[in-house]
């Protein structure tokens, strides 16, 4: 990892609209915040019903974070559901964030990449796939850059400018540039598993899967990584990240076993934690179920 460059003359690009494919945890905060920085921000996704949900999760942090009714509601305008991508040509910023599977990823890039403005920015939000991978079978792959959020959006200044071995250094920059303007702050990445932060992050969560399986209660668990100062216990974290995520994550890193463990058995369930309502933990009102 290195800070990133902030170079004179680079003014010209100034983004101002971003269109984001996949309305699930991530894509849809990540639109949201665009539009709380006073970007406009079209959504994209498969579903009507995930886009509708993001759509209003968009809204409920535009009360939160605009103080009054007009700002509150010029935000919402410029807040875009779009299930066709009919804004995607006029985007400044494209940033990918649907499910992690290679195949799904890369059929979407071919798909988009001829209805792309000259000079947008096509970013990645994967947590786990190598950006060389995903760029296989464009015509420019010195185009794509990651842009690896962390979740929640709103809450979490970093942002990883993933630079894979193609991506041009315009394009990284560029990226950068986008992620200040919207006050977060880029750390470029080299395109290696778990970036720099799921490095850190992978071997604690891992560990603490170790530990429930081994009799712990989850309580307990979060309660002792929360005395030591984390904001909040790595169950409760996976839970809110998503375990299929979780999962994807520590399989890359070699640090989860292929299969059996509790983490697999919790994704085959389909009990993903927060967006499913169940994980480590039930979820109600958006606030996990503990037992004190
Ligand atoms: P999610 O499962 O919540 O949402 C994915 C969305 O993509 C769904 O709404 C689905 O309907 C939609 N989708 C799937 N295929 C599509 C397509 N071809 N076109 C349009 N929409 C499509 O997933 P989540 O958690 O938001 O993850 C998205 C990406 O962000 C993944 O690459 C993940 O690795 C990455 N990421 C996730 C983080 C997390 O904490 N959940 C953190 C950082 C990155």
């Amino acid at each position: 990892a290195e800070a990133p460059k902030q170079e004179k003359g680079m003014n010209a690009f100034r983004p101002l609209r971003v269109h984001v494919i996949g309305a699930g945890t991530m894509g849809a905060d990540i639109a949201a915040w665009c539009v709380v920085s006073g970007m406009q921000a079209s959504l994209q996704d498969l579903s009507e019903e995930q886009l509708e949900k993001g759509i209003a999760r968009g809204q409920k942090l535009f009360k939160k974070r605009l103080r009054g009714k007009r700002d509150q509601d010029a935000a919402k305008a410029r807040l875009i559901a779009d299930p066709q991508g009919i804004h995607l040509p006029r985007a400044d910023v494209v940033i990918e964030a649907i499910v992690e599977k290679l195949d799904v990823k890369q059929g979407l890039f071919k798909s988009i990449e001829g209805k792309l403005k000259s000079g947008a920015v096509l970013a990645t939000n994967t947590s786990s796939l190598k950006l060389e991978d995903i760029a296989e079978g464009l015509t420019d792959p010195g185009r794509l850059v990651g842009l690896h959020f962390f979740n929640p959006v709103p809450q979490l200044p970093l942002v990883e400018v993933v630079r894979g071995e193609q991506s041009r250094e315009e394009e990284v920059r560029k990226a950068c540039l986008f992620v200040t303007a919207i006050n977060k702050m880029p750390l470029i990445v080299r395109s290696v598993p778990g970036f720099l932060v799921n490095r850190v992050l992978a071997p604690y969560m891992m560990e603490s899967v170790a530990q429930f399986e081994s009799g712990q209660p989850r309580e307990k668990i979060d309660q002792a990584a929360e005395k030591f100062g984390m904001p909040m216990g790595p169950l409760e974290l996976m839970d809110m990240v998503g375990l299929d995520i979780c999962d994807h994550v520590g399989k890359t890193l070699g640090l989860a076993p292929e299969s059996d463990n509790t983490l697999s058995r919790l994704v085959k369930e389909g009990k993903l934690g927060k967006k499913t309502g169940e994980g480590f933990y039930v979820w109600k009102d958006g606030k996990p179920q503990r037992e004190e």
